[in-house]
């Protein structure tokens, strides 16, 4: 089923000059990138994307990290965008991410873990309608 997700490449890899690497994989798999943009988050829309992680552990350093210097934000279209994406970027924590995957080859730490992508089609919806203002 062709379906649409959101993926946000962290600072970190905009740092470490990463985006062309990332997006050349999706590109490579067969996905398309139907929108795009690179914005530095203010601290409101970091916590509001992150708002079910509030209280955990980690919660102030991700805020702080993902606050730290520029994003992109991308809706990437293809059959099973959701579920494939995910197995792309491997693993949340990166020492744990298989080889092959994009935290595997490029990660080692969270919360640097290179690549935020949807978990599920409402997550899906929720994020592009935060980073995009539309439901599509
Ligand atoms: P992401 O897939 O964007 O979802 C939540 C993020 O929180 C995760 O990637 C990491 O960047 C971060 N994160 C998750 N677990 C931890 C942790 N134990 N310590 C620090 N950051 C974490």
């Amino acid at each position: 089923m062709k379906e649409r997700t959101f993926v946000l490449l962290k600072p970190d890899a905009v740092r470490r000059k990463l985006i062309g690497r990332i997006i050349q994989r999706f590109e490579d798999k067969g996905f398309e990138i139907v929108e795009m943009k690179m914005i530095t988050l203010s601290k409101e829309m970091a916590e509001e994307f992150y708002k079910m992680h509030k209280g955990k552990d980690f919660y102030e350093r991700l805020i702080e990290f993902m606050t730290s210097g520029r994003v992109v934000a991308m809706i990437i279209e293809g059959e099973n965008a959701i579920s494939v994406v995910r197995k792309m970027i491997g693993k949340t924590n990166p020492a744990e991410a298989e080889p092959g995957t994009i935290r595997g080859d490029f990660a080692l730490s969270t919360p640097d873990n290179l690549i935020h992508a949807s978990d599920s089609k409402e997550n899906a919806e929720r994020e592009i309608k935060l980073f995009f203002g539309k439901l599509e």
